[in-house]
């Protein structure tokens, strides 16, 4: 069993592949005969009427193999993932600054770029909404607003000694994965039509590109061999540049690549949802959360996308860590003229767990005690205040034992005087500190989706090849899985290859989101190894009893059979665990299996047992289980310019026995570096117009070397191992992205510190260098005037 046990042993199972350049995404195929470029014609104005589409000039052009508008589409003019409410092209109205209304198909991309500008499209420009307070205030909903409650807020509140009020903006965030949305697009015999795509969600980018096309989904086959980063980017909008591509390949008959250049797929694809929150929290002297109300605005764009499932997981964690015994949380997803924004990393969780570490924070300024302190006193009991305001028990709870630790191994204590003595020696240079924790449900809230299937074949000559449904976008998933199959089968991990997803492998999957990638794929593929292992254990009963075999096996005297249930996988050989000399390498064993006509092939499936989650009541248990991480940063920011230095960030994060220690800790300063850039320098900006102002990396700023914390520590907590998910493991993937909030609380620590913690710095994420010195300027002008 533990053959595997090494922990950490094994490298990303493409990591050689990247260095050497070798890793095949989809740019790199090699070009099928007949390649055509397709070139997407998006709208220019963020609301306008169509007035005519001409396309015969374009379609003229030498070269130029295809024009295509709605009028175009054999099958349905959807892309929708949940809610059929986003056109594949536009018809009628264009709703937003880089929806798609023309696509071409032509021998080359200069080609492609002629037709484009030959393209006579008539517009009436109409009044857009383009932010949430306008959106507001014309009651622009995208769906109808959703409550979740317990207790009496509103009682409460009124009888409490403290209350507190207040307003969090969070801002947009770009995905950057650095694989800008791609698809080749391959016709076969007849209809079929093969698309390599860089999608979280083959089986959805399957069912549009059948949709579209108005084809049986049996037609259409989608392949993934890696993503080049999705980070929820690409968990529904990988769709539409597929469902593009599939159309210009359907009309051409020829192969046809749809690369969006990198300042186009910031115009056109969605975001993380802007939020407006307000809040209200009542709490005691001892800075105990008594009741709270919060309200959850977020900026859907133009289409629902998944803007539902992610204003609930914002509902479902406004509690972040905490025990409210009275809540309620009213949430709107409001319709804007932008693109529709969509899954990122942490999927509504970062924005609402901003607020209620706000809320903490605040209270914190107010009673005069450190932060630290009042996020633990209000942390979820272990036997008592343990139920959420959506009714599911917290069990597992591991946010006291991380917090005990970290609080002691970051020199919290020690470093908070030393902080308070470095801010007493500087004016204008201010340092701060946070400590914050993380809780995270592991579960997709549509319960439905989570589940998982997997095809295994075993080869002659032992060689194992898995198929599952989850997709590589490099954070580690094929690698874990590998070592899964390995670990079932007794081998080392190099008999084990994982193929290239494919919906013709497995069928009907979920996308790789969620973070529950190994949870669900990991699952499944050990039910198809669980198949094999048990035909190949009868077999190999049968082979161990058969008389020849005592001649071969000298010393095995026959006093006891081997029963299937003996039979042992380990160390690369199948043995019999109470005649060890009964025994055969794995490889001669599936060699023996061929012979003896057994079928080395199984597929296999997994669903979450034990979830429970009632949408209308908003009450259950939607999650199999929290994950749980706490991290301390601290900073250093200069007032005058409002540039801030990361000094050091620890973190402690619960990944039970963690499967691939090296991935996790990869995984998590990926993902808290991810947070950072959210929290600080990403700002995304639209002129009135709708026009997106920062659609390339001179105008947007994401996280760079230096701006990675100078001393990183990142430690796993160790012996708690997760009885909820396969051999012990937990998820990694979302949760470490909202530890970076430490940094942004810090960064606000340190801008208090300019009015000595008595006056509230005005917040908001994220905090860039204007926030900071307005901030700050704000602050020191207050506390000039109490002098005075
Ligand atoms: N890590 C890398 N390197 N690239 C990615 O695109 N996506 C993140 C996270 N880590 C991502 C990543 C997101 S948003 C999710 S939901 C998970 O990985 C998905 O994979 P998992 O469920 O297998 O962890
Ligand atoms: N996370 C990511 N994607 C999803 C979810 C979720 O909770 N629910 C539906 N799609
Ligand atoms: Mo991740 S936002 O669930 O793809």
């Amino acid at each position: 069993m533990d053959t595997m046990k090494e922990r950490g042993s094994d490298t990303h199972e493409s990591a050689g592949f990247h260095v050497t350049g070798e890793a095949v995404y989809i740019d790199d195929i090699a070009p099928p005969p007949g390649l055509l470029v397709g070139r997407v014609c998006y709208s220019p104005h963020a609301r306008a009427r169509i007035l005519n589409i001409g396309l015969e000039a374009a379609r003229a052009l030498p070269g130029v193999h295809a024009v295509l508008c709605h009028r175009d589409i054999p099958g349905e003019n959807q892309m929708g993932p949940v809610i059929h409410d986003e056109l594949c092209l536009a018809a009628g109205e264009v709703q937003c600054v880089g929806q798609a209304v023309v696509l071409i198909a032509a021998g080359d991309d200069e080609t492609a770029r002629r037709a484009e500008s030959l393209l006579s499209i008539e517009y009436e420009v109409l009044e857009p909404v383009l932010d949430i307070d306008t959106a507001i205030r014309k009651n622009s909903l995208l769906g109808p607003e959703r409550t979740m409650r317990r207790g009496e807020p509103e009682t409460t509140l009124r009888s409490a000694s403290h209350v507190i009020r207040g307003e969090l903006r969070t801002g947009a965030q770009e995905h950057w994965y650095l694989e800008s949305q791609t698809c080749l697009c391959v016709p076969g015999e007849g209809r079929e039509v093969t698309a390599f795509s860089s999608t979280q969600h083959p089986s959805e980018t399957q069912a549009i590109i059948a949709e579209v096309l108005g084809l049986p989904v049996h037609d259409v086959v989608v392949e993934v061999r890696r993503l080049g980063g999705g980070f929820g980017g690409k968990e529904t909008q990988a769709n539409h540049v597929a469902a593009w591509a599939s159309l210009l390949c359907a009309a051409t008959r020829h192969p046809v690549k749809i690369r969006l250049f990198r300042d186009d797929d910031m115009i056109m694809t969605g975001k993380r949802h802007r939020f407006l929150i307000r809040y209200e929290a009542g709490f005691d002297d001892n800075g105990l959360l008594l009741g709270v109300r919060f309200e959850l605005n977020s900026d859907g764009g133009i289409a629902s996308d998944l803007s539902f499932a992610i204003m609930e997981r914002a509902m479902l964690h406004a509690d972040n860590a905490y025990y409210v015994p009275h809540m309620s949380v009213v949430a709107r997803v409001w319709r804007t003229n932008l693109p529709s924004n969509t899954a990122m990393r942490g999927f509504g969780g970062p924005q609402a767990m901003a607020a209620m570490e706000t809320v903490i924070d605040r209270i914190a300024r107010e009673l005069g005690v450190d932060a630290a302190e009042i996020r633990k006193r209000n942390f979820y009991g272990t036997v008592d205040r343990n139920v959420t305001h959506y009714g599911q028990t917290v069990e597992n709870n591991r946010l006291h034992a991380l917090y005990n630790r970290l609080f002691v191994s970051s020199e919290y204590e020690a470093r908070r005087m030393a902080v308070e003595a470095f801010n007493a020696a500087h004016e204008f240079v201010k340092r701060g500190l946070a400590l914050t924790p993380v809780k995270f449900g592991i579960s997709f809230t549509t319960t439905f989706l989570n589940k998982a299937g997997a095809l295994v074949h075993i080869y002659r000559d032992g060689s194992i090849l898995v198929s599952h449904g989850g997709t590589e976008m490099g954070q580690g998933l094929h690698t874990k899985i590998r070592q899964i199959a390995a670990r079932e089968f007794g081998v080392g991990i190099d008999a084990v290859r994982v193929s290239a997803t494919n919906t013709s492998d497995v069928p009907n999957t979920s996308a790789t989101a969620a973070s529950s990638g190994t949870d669900l794929n990991g699952g499944a593929v050990r039910d198809a190894t669980a198949t094999l292992k048990s035909r190949i254990a009868s077999s190999l009963a049968g082979y161990f009893n058969a008389d020849p075999f005592e001649s071969i096996l000298p010393g095995s005297a026959h006093d006891e059979m081997t029963a299937p249930g003996d039979i042992e996988f380990a160390d690369g050989i199948i043995f019999d665990r109470k005649h060890t000399l009964r025994r055969i390498s794995f490889a001669s064993a599936m060699d023996l299996m061929i012979l003896r006509q057994v079928s080395l092939s199984a597929t296999g499936f997994y669903s979450v047992p034990g979830i429970a989650w009632d949408k209308e009541k908003g009450w259950g248990r939607p999650f199999n289980y929290y994950a749980f991480g706490v991290g301390a940063t601290e900073v250093e920011v200069d007032m005058l310019s409002g540039s801030h230095t990361i000094l050091r960030t620890d973190i402690l994060y619960d990944a039970g026995d963690s499967l691939n220690p090296a991935i996790d800790i990869g995984q998590i300063e990926g993902g808290y570096v991810q947070g950072l850039g959210w929290c600080t320098t990403e700002e995304i900006l639209w002129d009135g117009k709708g026009n997106l102002l920062t659609h390339s990396p001179d105008t947007y700023k994401i996280p760079a070397v230096r701006d990675v914390p100078a001393d990183f520590r990142v430690a796993l907590l160790e012996g708690h191992p997760n009885p909820n998910a396969i051999l012990g493991s937990k998820a990694v993937a979302e949760p470490p992205f909202m530890l970076a909030l430490s940094a942004w609380l810090a960064i606000k620590d340190a801008v208090s510190a300019v009015g000595r913690h008595r006056f509230e710095p005005d917040f908001q994420i994220p905090a860039t260098n204007e926030v900071i010195v307005f901030s700050a300027a704000r602050i020191g002008t207050m506390a000039d005037k109490v002098h005075a």
